[in-house]
């Protein structure tokens, strides 16, 4: 079809002004004075605020603590000069809390200077990279420990095997020295043994997965003398899961015990089920999942070794082993689930996921 000259300018000016509102990234339009005028639908979603009562009000109202500060924005009135920052974590009001990419730039409305924010919430590229490096770092520092404990192994038991031949030969006396070393050498073995992580192959059979959490807190109960404030928010509704109970258990009850670990005496923990849909399990799609969350609302994990809390032998206590969390990463992957923890202080939450029905990415495609 063939458009006047007259008709593209109108068209032009359609999109022009229509764009905005389609926009999937977040616009705010502030005056010289640094207040709103103007927010599209996507910022308004994002703000969990309308228009109007974003309008006139300080850009301090959603940009306050972050790396956007007058300053910088009376720089660029002056300048002219955009610029993009990553990263900034916005917060407001009790519960909202996202990380944005921003660009600001200055824009001319009317002959005056404004100030035009564009961001997005990166929230789910960020973890969605964290995951998969954290599984890459996980697998590299397991192969290498696996090797390492192998080759430990191997001459212990040679070792051992020698003492104990030897203490046949020496008198009562002498054989002290031989009982110490097959006693160090049962010590290390035991020690390899952990490092190696389970190696019996999951029993699957079908599980009603709250029986099984409630076996966790039985123990747990049994084996704390202080008082930990404990609340169940279970879906009653989430079908039989085939899983090995016993693995499931270990893995809950490694990461209940972190977080009494981390906890003080107001804090709680909280065992939560879901269904999960349209996840991806170690590049597997799942259709639906069962999601087990232990959340807490003690310190966090502590940020130095949040990239490589799954790392066997990483630890932030003192007497630490750090192999707690590696032994339940392991136990959930070996039944093609997934272990992930998101962390900040206050909220502390580990996520297991259970696939219920399976969709691989080759038959999804035919
Ligand atoms: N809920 C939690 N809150 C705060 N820190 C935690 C929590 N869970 C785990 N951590 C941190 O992760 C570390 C690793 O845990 P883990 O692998 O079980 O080893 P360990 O308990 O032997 O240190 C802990 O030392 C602790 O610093
Ligand atoms: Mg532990």
């Amino acid at each position: 079809m063939l458009h006047s000259q007259e008709n593209i300018q109108q068209l032009k000016l359609y999109y022009q002004q229509t764009l905005t509102n389609q926009l999937v990234t977040a616009v705010l339009i502030l005056d010289q004075n640094l207040n709103i005028r103007y927010a599209n639908p996507s910022a308004e979603a994002l703000l969990v605020k309308s228009f109007h009562k974003l309008f006139g009000n300080s850009f301090e109202l959603i940009f306050k603590n972050t790396s956007i500060t007058k300053q910088r924005l009376q720089q660029l009135l002056v300048t002219g000069q955009e610029f993009t920052d990553s990263d900034i974590i916005i917060e407001f009001g009790e519960k909202h809390r996202f990380t944005a990419e921003i660009t600001v730039s200055a824009v001319v409305f009317n002959r005056e200077p404004h100030i035009l924010l564009e961001f997005k919430q990166i929230d789910l590229q960020k973890r969605i990279s964290l995951e998969v490096f954290q599984q890459q770092q996980w697998i590299a520092a397991r192969d290498l420990i696996k090797g390492l404990a192998h080759e430990i192994k191997n001459p212990l038991g040679g070792l051992r095997g020698a003492a104990q031949l030897l203490s046949k030969e020496l008198t009562q006396e002498q054989q002290e020295y031989t009982d110490m070393i097959i006693e160090q050498a049962d010590r290390l073995r035991n020690l390899v043994d952990r490092l190696l992580g389970p190696n019996q192959l999951p029993q699957l059979e079908n599980q009603n997965i709250h029986s099984v959490l409630e076996k966790v807190l039985q123990v747990v109960n049994f084996s704390h003398n202080q008082r930990i404030k404990l609340v169940r928010d279970y879906d009653p509704s989430i079908p039989t899961v085939e899983c090995d109970q016993e693995k499931i258990q270990q893995a809950v009850l490694n990461i209940v015990n972190n977080a009494i670990q981390a906890i003080g005496n107001d804090n709680k923990i909280t065992l939560k089920t879901r269904i999960a849909s349209n996840k991806t399990i170690n590049g597997v799609r799942v259709k639906l999942a069962v999601q087990i969350s232990i959340i807490d609302d003690g310190p966090g994990i502590p940020n130095k070794i949040q990239d490589t809390l799954f790392y066997p032998m990483v630890s932030g206590r003192k007497n630490g082993t750090g192999l707690g969390l590696s032994i339940a990463q392991t136990l959930i992957n070996q039944q093609q689930g997934k272990l992930y923890c998101h962390s900040h202080p206050g909220h502390t939450e580990f996520v297991i996921l259970l696939p219920l029905q399976q969709v691989t990415l080759t038959q999804e495609t035919k």
